[in-house]
């Protein structure tokens, strides 16, 4: 059954190979199926201090790295959040419904305000805002990693509280959290997840690597003293990971692999994984150069953000209405 998805990304610098392959893929796997709003969340970055020039290029540049993993704007509506007003509007309702002490109960408000002096009221009200981006498109399905669990209750609980107390016009949503065996890890430490804010770059491979730094990478990357290749996370999580990356890389099963593979020496089996990589990562890289400067970029934002606002602005008037704002229409 088609259903209504809805994904909320932030602008935060360039995307990490973990991203793609837990996240974005399914991004573009949903778009078959569903009716599905992607949405570049540049409020939500504010909620930590950003250097202006940097955040327009991050916006900009994720815009195009999605079209050019293949989101389809003839299938997706891909837009800015701040161009389309809804959203913040939709946002001081949801904060009007929820409790302070819901919100400074969230583990990332705990995490990123802790032992810190100026903290922005915004970090505390960010989950309202993302409820408001989720809920004004009555979306069913909210593909999000597994931190982002906890919002995704309190957007239930919240919505539930928005039609008990007003009127029962909110779609109430429900996460789609892939299995973590799609997790991609460190490659200097592979018992952590590979991210984009390591400070040490070579622990991850990020969407617009060049190939030489990408075979550079995985000829470094962490293993262990053995000289075998076999699929065990526990005792050789390096190889494991290199496993996983290969396989979702090139689409093959990971005991085809290791049966391919059985006799190798890691450095041949690492010069592979790097090739793989580099495959997968081409077509996307070559489309997004083509994009970034394009008046095509801008176009299909504008009719995201065009799209967008149509639909988000059916749920924002329904909601006023419900709640007493303004005066009354028609
Ligand atoms: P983040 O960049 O941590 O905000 O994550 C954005 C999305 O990418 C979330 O859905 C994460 O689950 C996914 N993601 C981030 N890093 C990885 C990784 N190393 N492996 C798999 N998925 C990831
Ligand atoms: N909070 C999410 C994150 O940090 C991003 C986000 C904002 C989001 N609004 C959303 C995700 C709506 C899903 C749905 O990753």
């Amino acid at each position: 059954m088609m259903s209504t998805v809805f994904s909320g990304i932030q602008p935060s610098g360039t995307l990490t190979i973990g991203n793609y392959i837990g996240a974005m893929s399914h991004h573009v796997q949903f778009q078959e199926e569903h009716d599905c709003f992607y949405c570049i969340v540049d409020q939500h970055a504010i909620t930590v201090p950003q250097d202006r020039l940097a955040l327009r290029k991050n916006i900009r540049s994720l815009a195009a790295l999605y079209l050019a993993a293949g989101i389809d704007p003839e299938k997706s509506t891909l837009f800015i959040q701040s161009e389309v007003p809804a959203h913040s509007q939709m946002a001081w309702m949801m904060q009007c419904v929820a409790y302070i002490g819901e919100l400074e109960r969230m583990t990332q408000f705990k995490d990123k305000s802790a032992g810190k002096e100026a903290v922005s009221s915004g970090l505390l009200t960010y989950p309202p805002l993302m409820s408001a981006d989720i809920l004004l498109y009555q979306t069913e399905l909210v593909p999000v990693g597994e931190d982002q669990k906890q919002h995704l209750e309190l957007t239930r609980n919240l919505a539930e509280r928005f039609n008990r107390t007003y009127n029962d016009i909110l779609t109430i949503p429900e996460p789609e959290i892939p299995d973590v065996g799609a997790r991609i890890m460190s490659l200097q430490d592979p018992t952590k997840k590979m991210s984009k804010s390591d400070a040490n770059q070579k622990g991850f491979i990020s969407m617009l690597d060049e190939p030489a730094t990408i075979r550079k990478k995985i000829k470094s990357a962490v293993t262990d003293s053995e000289q075998e290749i076999y699929y065990d996370p526990e005792n050789k999580p390096g190889i494991a990971n290199l496993l996983s990356i290969y396989a979702l890389s090139s689409q093959q099963a990971i005991e085809d692999l290791v049966e391919q593979y059985k006799d190798s020496s890691y450095g041949t089996f690492k010069a592979d994984v790097a090739e793989a990589v580099v495959s997968m990562l081409e077509p996307i890289q070559t489309r997004y150069y083509e994009l970034i400067d394009s008046e095509e970029l801008d176009q299909i934002l504008d009719q995201g953000a065009e799209h967008a606002n149509r639909t988000a602005n059916k749920t924002l008037t329904k909601a006023e209405r419900a709640m007493g704002l303004g005066r009354k229409r028609r």
